[in-house]
């Protein structure tokens, strides 16, 4: 993976506030899952938005990864702040790898990867490394759940991706460089080539 560097590290923490207050409005106003649902944010950060996911659409499961130990502690101390009496025993925060995520297949009906996939490979142009993170996601995600993402490296190559492999994608909302989109797994598995 690309590990962060501390520059990197502050504007991961100090601005995510605006950043998933913003990105979440977004969700909310694209996405209606299922009540019950199970919610995996890859790459999460300081885990507000997985935070503002649990809050707003109130999961049975929501858990947040991350691979860097030193991310993993600013979200436990920015979930403390969040939730002085304890979080909410839906949230989850995990070290894990989003190359080798520790889950058995067909678990969430939704997976938030936000500015997380091009950080899988050392190179963040390396596109073998994104689609690794993305056959992953794909096999962590029921039929017929979503991947939503945020990215702004190799965008075009994660759209084909996705659609080669039968996903349905839209909405996608264009920002500058960033592009974020809801893909579709689909319901029914691709028939062999
Ligand atoms: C640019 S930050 C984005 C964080 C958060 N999603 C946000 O937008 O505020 C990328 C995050 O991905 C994490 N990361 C890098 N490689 C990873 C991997 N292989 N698996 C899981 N997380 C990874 C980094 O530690 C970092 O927290």
């Amino acid at each position: 993976m690309a590990e962060m560097n501390a520059v990197g590290r502050f504007f991961v923490n100090a601005f995510s506030a605006r950043r998933s207050r913003r990105r979440y409005a977004w969700i909310r106003a694209q996405l209606t899952l299922p009540p019950g649902s199970t919610i995996l944010e890859v790459g999460c950060g300081n885990a507000d938005l997985a935070a503002r996911m649990t809050d707003g659409f109130a999961p049975v499961r929501c858990v947040a990864v991350d691979l860097e130990p030193r991310q993993i502690e600013a979200a436990r101390q920015n979930l403390a702040r969040r939730y002085p009496a304890g979080a909410p025993a839906a949230l989850e925060l995990r070290a894990a790898d989003m190359l080798g995520l520790p889950f058995p297949p067909a678990q969430f009906d939704a997976v938030l990867a936000f500015e997380a996939l091009h950080h899988a490979g050392p190179d963040h142009h390396d596109f073998e490394r994104i689609a690794g993170a993305l056959a992953e996601i794909d096999r962590v995600l029921r039929p017929g759940g979503v991947l939503v993402y945020e990215d702004f490296v190799r965008t075009d190559r994660l759209q084909s991706w996705l659609a080669g492999h039968g996903y349905a994608i839209g909405p996608v909302l264009r920002r500058r460089r960033h592009e974020s989109a809801i893909a579709r797994k689909p319901r029914d598995p691709a028939p062999a080539p």
